[in-house]
C-alpha cells in the first residue's frame, strides 16, 4: 500500500512538476534539460549533501563507443533528478596526447582523497587506433567534484612487481607453454600458475574493466580486469590515489571476470562481476572475502527471477552506498546499445546482502523507501 501510494505520487509530480521520484530500471532517464542522461559506465560519489555521477559520454552511431568528448558529470540532491555539470574531463585535439579524441575512456570512477584533498579520477583507457589491445588504466585530478579533471598518465599496473605470494618457482616460463592451445586443461592451469603475469611482468599487467574501492581505513584499490579478461587483480593505491604500491594481488585466476563491483557489510567484501561478451550481457557472478587479499570465495549469480541469467539486460558498473542510511547500497548497470551507444540505459536496483550473499532483485519501478520496507 505503501510503495502504491508513493508510486502514485511519483507519477503525479513527474507530470505536474517534471520531476522524477523514483527509479526506472533499463528506461529513458531524463535530466534537468529533458534530455536522457549520457554517463554510461559510471560511477557516484557523495559530497556535502551532493551526489555526482560521472560517466562515458557516448555518441551517436558507429564509433560512438570512443571517447569524441570525454568524462560527463551529473550531480543530484535526491538520486532520481540530474543535473547536467556538463564535460568534466575532455579529450584533447593533440593527436600525441594519450586521450586525444577518438581513444576509448571507459568506467571512470572518482573518489575523494582525504589526505590531498583532491578529487582522483580512474578511468579504463585504450589509445586511439589501437582497439583495446594498450589495456591501460589511466588517472586525472581536481580540485572540485565539478571538474575540470586535469589529465595526469596512464599506467600498466604492477610493473616488475610479482603479486602477494607469488611463488618462485612461477617466476620463469616453461619452454612450450606459449603453445598450449586455448582452453584446454593444461592452458587453464598454465593461466591459474601465472603463464600472462609472466608474459606482462615487465611490460605491467593490463587493466581494462575496472572500479576503484576505498575502504574504511582510507586505503585505495584498483580492482582491473587483467590477463586477457581472464583474471582479476586487486592493485592497492598509494596514499595520494595517483599510483600504486606495488602490493597487488589475483582474483579467480582464468575465472574470466569483468566489470567489478564491490561493497562491504559487516567486514565482509561483496564482488559482482560479469562474464565476458563484450557488450552483450551474461550472468553476473558474486565473490565474498573477509579481507581485500583474500581467499575470495566464489558465491553464485547475485540476481533472482526473470532475466536473472542476464543480469536483468545489463551489466555491472558500480555499487555505491545511500547517503544518511545504514548499509544500503545501490547497484548500477548498463544496458549497452552498441548500434547506437548514446541510446544505452541504466539499471539501478537495490543491492541487499542475505545469508551472506548479495542479492538483486528486479523492480519496474522503486524508490528509496524499498531499503525500510526490507
Ligand atoms: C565489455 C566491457 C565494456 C566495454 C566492452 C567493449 O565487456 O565491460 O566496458 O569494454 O566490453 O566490447
Amino acid at each position: 500500500m505503501k510503495l502504491k501510494y508513493s508510486i502514485l505520487i511519483s507519477f503525479l509530480s513527474c507530470f505536474v512538476f517534471g520531476q522524477n521520484n523514483s527509479f526506472q530500471p533499463g528506461k529513458l532517464w531524463k535530466d534537468n534539460d529533458g534530455k536522457h542522461i549520457n554517463a554510461h559506465g559510471g560511477g557516484v560519489i557523495f559530497v556535502d549533501g551532493t551526489y555526482y555521477w560521472y560517466g562515458e559520454f557516448k555518441t551517436e552511431g558507429k564509433g560512438g563507443n570512443t571517447a569524441l568528448k570525454g568524462v560527463s558529470c551529473y550531480s543530484s540532491k535526491d538520486l532520481y533528478n540530474w543535473y547536467n555539470e556538463g564535460i568534466v574531463l575532455k579529450v584533447e585535439e593533440d593527436p600525441k596526447s594519450e586521450i586525444t579524441k577518438g581513444c576509448i575512456m571507459e568506467r571512470p570512477k572518482v573518489v575523494f582523497n582525504k589526505k590531498t584533498g583532491k578529487y582522483i579520477m580512474w578511468f579504463h583507457l585504450e589509445l586511439k587506433g589501437q582497439g583495446y589491445d594498450a589495456a591501460k588504466a589511466a588517472v586525472a585530478i581536481s580540485d572540485s567534484p565539478k571538474g575540470p579533471f586535469v589529465y595526469k598518465k596512464s599506467y600498466r599496473p604492477n610493473k616488475g612487481v610479482w603479486p602477494i605470494g607469488f611463488k618462485d618457482e612461477l617466476k620463469s616460463a616453461s619452454a612450450d607453454e606459449r603453445n598450449l592451445k586455448s582452453w584446454s586443461p593444461e592452458w587453464i592451469t598454465a593461466i591459474q600458475n601465472g603463464m600472462l603475469v609472466r608474459r606482462d611482468f615487465k611490460k605491467g599487467q593490463m587493466a581494462r574493466d575496472m572500479t576503484v574501492y576505498v575502504d574504511d581505513n582510507d586505503k585505495g584499490y584498483l580492482i582491473h580486469s587483467s590477463e586477457e579478461n581472464l583474471t582479476l587483480h586487486i592493485s592497492e593505491l598509494t596514499d595520494d590515489y595517483l599510483d600504486f604500491t606495488e602490493k597487488w594481488t589475483r582474483m579467480a585466476p582464468a575465472g574470466h571476470n569483468e566489470a567489478p563491483v564491490i561493497l562491504k557489510k559487516d567486514g565482509i567484501y561483496y564482488m559482482i562481476t560479469s562474464g565476458c561478451t563484450g557488450w552483450e550481457p551474461n550472468e553476473a557472478r558474486s565473490f565474498k572475502s573477509s579481507s581485500i587479499w583474500g581467499p575470495w570465495e566464489s558465491i553464485g549469480n547475485p540476481c533472482i527471477g526473470k532475466d536473472a541469467e542476464l543480469t536483468f539486460h545489463s551489466q555491472s558498473t558500480y555499487i555505491f552506498p545511500v547517503q544518511g542510511k545504514k548499509d544500503q547500497f545501490v547497484f548500477m548497470a548498463d544496458r549497452w546499445k552498441p548500434d547506437n551507444p548514446i541510446d544505452g540505459t541504466y539499471v539501478w536496483l537495490p543491492v541487499t546482502i542475505k545469508d551472506e550473499k548479495p542479492v538483486l532483485k528486479w523492480f519496474d519501478e522503486w524508490n528509496l523507501n524499498v531499503f525500510s520496507e526490507n
